[in-house]
């Protein structure tokens, strides 16, 4: 087989800012030993996020040119409005801003104090909106999804007997609905079957219980149910997506992901009432429910991106670019979370760093490591994102200690790749310098966005 080469060519290019060592060292003893508090220009390969830093197609600049920009019944509505129908058969779409306002959305109109809300893992601001509002937000992921070394192939699953037994447990006037995240980005990136999409939705339709997917990755999920589940070789990726939302009730989206835009998201839902409750929010907090909170431009180049999130050939080298990094670390001996998902790569730190406790964040001396060695930046999930403190204010370290590499979309080509994989080898063969860190300020809430750290003295 040959290579499988980025299915684009490049016709803008934007330049990579390459400081030396010494001035990273530098730039990092400025932010406080925090990547949060670096200036972006200084990371030469930015893997914090694939939210919002993908490339967009000529097809969707062209578009954007064409954004009709009236307040109501933009024609730029029509085509959004058009394409979110066609790939989801949900009746009623509202646009958003992004991701999170379609959840406040949802959470302030159907959520009621000590309401339960179910979900395969919830992303944290997900959960956060829940929380808000006095939910209680419930994990139900299936056992393999939390063994960093099973290589089952649907490791985003639900557990079904767990769904059961939750709904038992509280009943379903508790449950105003479910939801299930694709892929599972707070468990890795791993994706959902079909079936137990088809499960959970079964499970839920016995008691009356809607079902809401939360759908940023949906195309790279659709993705691994065709290569991974049988039955879905020869259908296409629309076609999988179709059969994966005529499960649904209502959908969350932020297209900052597969809608393969830099802004923007929607709400939808089929059940009238709940959309004349989300038309009301929307208007007070987002905009007029024909643009909710974008620009006709914007409504435009997610039309246009959502569709090409579908593209098969895009699909297979995106997934080929995370296939080349696991496949080369794990040569090279790194640990990593395995099997890969479809979005990152998350090495694991606790094991690359047995030297230092959790307590002293193992994933703060990677990802420190890989900026000064590489001007790579990634992002710790681990015991400075998780961790909590107990009653006497004693603070506990998190089960994981990982880093995650997140791939913007058709940002980053095969040599960008070569460079990050020699960068992760220097940080791998050197890991014993790798100091451990105390935390020298931090905020209440969402410490590791602005938290100072030192490093502190090898043992
Ligand atoms: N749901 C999931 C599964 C997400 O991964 C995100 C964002 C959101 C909801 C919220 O969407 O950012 O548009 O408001 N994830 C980003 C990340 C921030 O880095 O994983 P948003």
């Amino acid at each position: 087989m040959k290579t499988i080469i980025e299915p684009f060519r490049i016709k803008t290019t934007e330049p990579i800012h390459i400081i030396s060592k010494e001035e990273r060292i530098q730039a990092l003893a400025d932010a406080h030993q925090n990547v949060f508090l670096l200036d972006a220009e200084d990371c030469c390969i930015d893997l914090l996020t694939d939210s919002g830093t993908g490339a967009m197609s000529t097809r969707q600049w062209a578009a954007m040119m064409i954004g009709d920009e009236s307040y109501a019944g933009s024609r730029s509505w029509k085509h959004f409005q058009a394409t979110v129908k066609d790939i989801t058969g949900i009746k009623h779409v509202f646009p958003t801003h992004q991701g999170r306002a379609a959840e406040a959305i949802l959470a302030q109109t159907l959520i009621r104090k000590g309401d339960i809300i179910p979900n395969n893992s919830h992303f944290d601001t997900t959960r956060a909106n829940i929380e808000y509002v006095g939910g209680v937000a419930v994990n139900l992921l299936c056992p393999e999804g939390t063994d960093t070394s099973d290589t089952s192939p649907f490791k985003g699953n639900m557990d079904i007997e767990k769904l059961e037994q939750c709904i038992a447990a509280n009943g379903k006037e508790k449950i105003p609905f479910a939801m299930i995240t694709v892929t599972n980005n707070t468990g890795g990136g791993q994706p959902v079957s079909m079936k137990n999409i088809q499960a959970v939705k079964s499970v839920l339709q016995k008691h009356g219980i809607p079902l809401v997917i939360d759908a940023c990755r949906f195309a790279e999920n659709a993705y691994f149910i065709k290569h991974r589940e049988p039955g879905y070789e020869n259908r296409s990726l629309l076609e999988i997506a179709r059969e994966i939302f005529s499960c649904a009730d209502g959908a969350t989206m932020s297209c900052k992901k597969d809608g393969l835009a830099n802004i923007g998201g929607f709400l939808i839902c089929n059940n009238d009432d709940w959309a004349e409750k989300f038309r009301t929010l929307l208007i007070i907090r987002e905009g007029f429910p024909t643009y909710g909170g974008l620009a006709g431009r914007d409504l435009e180049a997610i039309a246009v991106g959502l569709k090409e999130a579908l593209e098969y050939d895009y699909q297979v080298y995106r997934h080929a670019t995370v296939q080349y990094l696991s496949k080369s670390l794990i040569e090279i001996g790194v640990p990593i979370v395995r099997p890969a998902g479809g979005h990152a790569v998350f090495l694991d730190a606790k094991k690359m760093l047995p030297h230092i406790p959790p307590l002293q964040y193992p994933g703060i001396g990677i990802v420190n490591a890989l900026y000064t060695h590489g001007g790579v930046r990634g992002v710790e999930l681990g015991t400075v994102m998780f961790g909590a403190f107990d009653e006497n204010g004693n603070e506990t370290a998190s089960p994981l200690e990982l880093v995650r590499l997140a791939f913007p979309r058709r940002v980053y080509t095969q040599s960008h790749f070569d460079y990050l994989i020699e960068v992760i080898r220097e940080v791998w063969e050197n890991r014993q310098e790798i100091p451990g860190y105390k935390i020298t300020y931090q905020a209440p809430f969402l410490r590791h966005f602005t938290c100072h750290f030192e490093k502190l003295a090898r043992a």
